[in-house]
């Protein structure tokens, strides 16, 4: 674990980074800019004086309203809710005005949403469904307190704070009533012995949350981050509990500005400004996340290219460039499905136009690695350059779309094409602005958008690189300050962009990759890590980054290989390429100022391990796919920690499992090499029958088993019951991996992009004497695209198989069989 730097080497090290980052060009405005954003920020705090902490007090009067309950409480006198914490702001007492209450309402039986009031309102950005129907809970007065009840949860309000019971009557939670400061509300969680807290979003943190501290504030660590650095790109109000007996999920709908302090035997929880309204929803936590996601949306099935190999690199600034990297991938042939152009395709950096010099008919160059199976992916940032005569900066102005300081002056900020405005995309009209400048790429036959610096992030020499607080929003034409409308910068200019790609593109399936975000966004965009550094300490780091998005709700999400702002050593190049590969955005980036790192540029024994790494994905794309529609249509997460798959799977020794390997879906247990010169992995195994993606044999678990990881590949099982399927060169192929009761596997398959037809196909093995039934069941007008179907046994040896009366002998690579109802497995010996 490395230590943060500390004091002044780690001012140096940034100052160096920025240095390094941004070029002398920029480093005068980005000087200018952080002066400027601290008089800003002294004049915005000259207004607002620091207040104490100030408890609710106890409860005086409850009010039975549909779905729950309101509470009134009785204000404590000042001086009584003063901070244990210090630091998170004391001052005089000035008063609230109106007294605080609660409203405690159910939106069915496993979802209960508290607010405390008087509230900041913001527009319900985050939620899919902002009017979920109410539940109508049993009450009863009990000696303990006021309990509000379904079959799955229960809330009850007692003297000092509340807490929250499962079905079977066991505690969940157990918080305080809660402090308010000016804006400020923040409460205290109680956490069990042996709790485990995980979420939180983004985080270069382990899994559990617990012993850190966490901002809910998204921010650009400046061209790399390692280890420790918080908070990063995308943060996520969310918390799973994993307790010894289920756990629960818990949603704070608050985009403000906010804090997780999991240090202690109590969690400290609060934000500056905004809602002090949450959600709790118990476990399992499988379902608790697919219960997130029906309040906060599910994410859309991807276009199935976008579930392939992706390249990109900062730097290339030539079409002939690019051109060579596509030949290079496609003549060696590594399956590239998508290149991604980086700000070099830009005039200057502004963003909408394309430099006509150094990227002649960009049209064209797309329509050519369309015809090769190659899809273009244009990076955009928000920021326009603020420049007399540039159009889309002009049209803003005149169309009133940019953010604006208090005073009504457009505000400008630093990036990379210098000092430029920034569209309100809280602001629906700067929304449809947005949406109908994507129209000319979109014509032009680009196929998705590479959403970045959406912190927003600004060049700043120091302090904070995003814009000064007191920056007016739209926020629906509520309005609103920067505090609360930061965090949702990046999710509502992946909705704008989602809007220009249904509006221009409507044939095919939006494809848009941001930076940051916020709940929700996981209904427009996937997410990528991005500016980690390359090294070891930085994979690891990366492989608890890409978990925790997932375990908040974002599933797609993958990271640079090899990391983005250092030169990976072969070793470390090939092991992240590996794990990547077993990531659902599988994606090949790095920083200008590295070295190239196109496949082959590494030798042949990086090329090699490279080649079975790019193949396994292609040939998992079926069940990658299928994982894709599970996501879209059930809520269930492609990469999960080791205690999703189910089983008591979570007491030490094995909390030491939650980073060292992940499942992605049901079936695969993917074990990434995080170590240097490691050529064996200790790999703990769930409760249940393991079958090594090599050789035979299935091992059983739960327990740590020692596996062979020679550089060319890393340690890989499938789940004993499961049917994989699988493409290979004949075509489709069933991979039996048998467990105590047979096997199932699903197949979703269609077009590959837009709304037409799908099929759906369910394979069930059972056992039975001699052998296995093989049932297959299809559903969806999608024709079966494939000659027949392969049929391969693992942990036994098949020697033929019967359809319809007809005997079709097995080989070594198994056997190809005509489509079927029923078939049956003879399996020798
Ligand atoms: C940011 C992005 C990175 C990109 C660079 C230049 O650092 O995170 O991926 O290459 O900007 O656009």
């Amino acid at each position: 674990m490395g230590a943060p730097r500390k004091g002044w080497l780690k001012t140096l090290w940034s100052a160096a980074k920025t240095v390094a980052f941004l070029g002398p060009g920029i480093i005068l405005l980005a000087l200018q800019y952080a002066r400027r954003r601290d008089q800003l920020e002294a004049m915005e705090g000259r207004a607002s004086r620091a207040e104490a902490w100030q408890g609710v007090g106890r409860p005086r009067g409850l009010e039975a309203i549909p779905g729950g309950v309101r509470v009134y409480f009785q204000e404590a006198k000042p001086g009584q809710g003063a901070s244990p914490y210090p630091g998170h702001g004391q001052g005089p007492y000035l008063g609230h005005g109106r007294s605080p209450y609660l409203e405690a309402v159910f939106l069915g039986e496993d979802l209960l949403r508290l607010t405390w009031f008087p509230r900041e309102a913001v527009p319900p950005y985050a939620l899919a469904d902002s009017k979920p129907p109410l539940w109508e809970p049993e009450r009863l007065e009990t000696p303990e307190g006021y309990l509000l009840k379904t079959p799955r949860l229960a809330l009850r309000l007692e003297e000092e704070g509340l807490s929250i019971w499962d079905g079977e009557g066991r505690l969940l939670r157990r918080e305080a009533y809660p402090e308010r400061s000016g804006r400020a509300w923040r409460h205290r969680v109680r956490l069990a012995s042996g709790e485990r807290v995980l979420g939180l979003g983004e985080r270069a943190f382990p899994l559990d949350r617990r012993g850190g501290v966490f901002r809910f504030w998204n921010r650009d660590p400046g061209g790399s981050y390692g280890l420790g650095e918080d908070p990063l790109y995308l943060s996520v109000p969310l918390w799973l509990s994993l307790l010894h007996e289920g756990g629960y999920l818990a949603f704070y709908e608050n985009p403000a500005d906010g804090f997780a302090d999991l240090r202690g035997e109590e969690a400290l929880v609060g934000f500056w400004g905004g809602p002090f309204r949450y959600y709790l929803i118990p476990g399992p936590l499988e379902k608790a996340l697919a219960r997130y996601l029906g309040l906060t949306g599910l994410p859309p099935l991807p276009p199935r290219w976008a579930l392939g190999f992706h390249y990109a690199r900062w730097g290339l600034r030539r079409r002939e460039e690019v051109e060579e990297v596509v030949e290079g991938f496609l003549r060696r042939g590594l399956p590239l499905r998508a290149v991604h152009l980086d700000i070099d395709y830009m005039r200057g950096y502004r963003v909408f136009t394309v430099d006509e010099g150094r990227f002649p008919d960009l049209g064209g160059m797309v329509r050519a690695f369309r015809e090769k199976g190659v899809r273009t992916v244009l990076i955009l940032d928000p920021g326009i350059k603020a420049e007399k005569g540039f159009p889309p900066y002009e049209e803003g102005l005149r169309e009133g779309v940019f953010c604006r300081l208090p005073s009504g002056e457009v505000f400008l900020g630093p990036v990379w094409p210098g000092l430029a405005a920034f569209p309100d995309f809280t602001d629906p009209r700067a929304r449809d602005w947005w949406r109908d400048r994507l129209r000319g790429f979109l014509e032009l036959g680009v196929s998705g958008f590479w959403l970045d610096m959406n912190e927003p992030a600004l060049f700043a020499a120091w302090g904070e690189p995003t814009f000064p607080k007191g920056v007016r929003h739209s926020l629906e034409g509520q309005g609103g300050d920067h505090l609360l409308a930061h965090n949702l910068y990046g999710l509502l200019m992946a909705r704008a962009s989602w809007e220009g790609f249904r509006t221009w593109a409507p044939l095919s399936r939006p494809f848009l990759l941001t930076r940051a975000g916020y709940a929700g966004v996981q209904r427009f965009a996937w997410a990528w890590t991005a500016d980690v550094e390359s090294t070891w300490e930085g994979l690891r780091t990366t492989l608890w980054a890409l978990l925790g998005l997932s375990l908040s709700g974002v599933y797609f999400v993958g990271s640079d290989i090899g990391g983005f702002s250092g030169d990976p050593s072969p070793e470390l190049y090939l092991r992240w390429f590996q794990m990547a590969a077993f990531t659902p955005f599988f994606r090949l980036h790095s920083a200008r100022w590295t070295k190239r790192r196109e496949p082959w540029r590494l030798g042949e024994e990086v090329l090699a391990g490279v080649r079975w790494a790019m193949g396994l994905r292609e040939g998992l794309l079926p069940y990658l796919y299928t994982l894709a529609y599970e996501a879209s249509h059930q809520g269930l997460p492609l990469l999960r920690p080791l205690f999703l798959a189910g089983g008591p799977y979570r007491d030490p020794p094995h909390g030491a499992s939650l980073g060292e390997a992940f499942l992605l879906g049901k079936a695969l247990l993917v074990a990434p090499v995080l170590e240097e010169g490691a050529r064996a992995k200790e790999v703990p195994l769930p409760p249940g029958r393991w079958y090594p993606w090599q050789g035979d044999g299935a091992l059983e678990g739960p327990g740590w088993v020692r596996l062979p990881a020679p550089l060319d590949r890393i340690p890989l099982l499938v789940r004993g019951g499961s049917l994989l399927p699988l493409l290979q060169e004949e075509g489709l192929t069933l991979h039996l991996y048998p467990g105590e009761e047979g096997a199932q596997g699903l197949l979703y398959w269609d077009e590959g992009d837009g709304a037409g037809a799908y099929r759906l196909d369910r394979f069930r093995a059972q056992r039975v004497e001699g052998g296995f039934r093989l049932l297959w069941e299809s559903e969806g007008d999608y024709p079966w695209p494939w000659d027949g179907i392969g049929l391969k046994l693992f942990g036994g040896r098949l020697s033929r198989v019967w359809v319809q009366g007809k005997a079709y002998p097995a080989g070594e690579g198994g056997v190809r069989l005509p489509p079927f109802a029923e078939a049956f497995l003879e399996v020798a010996g």
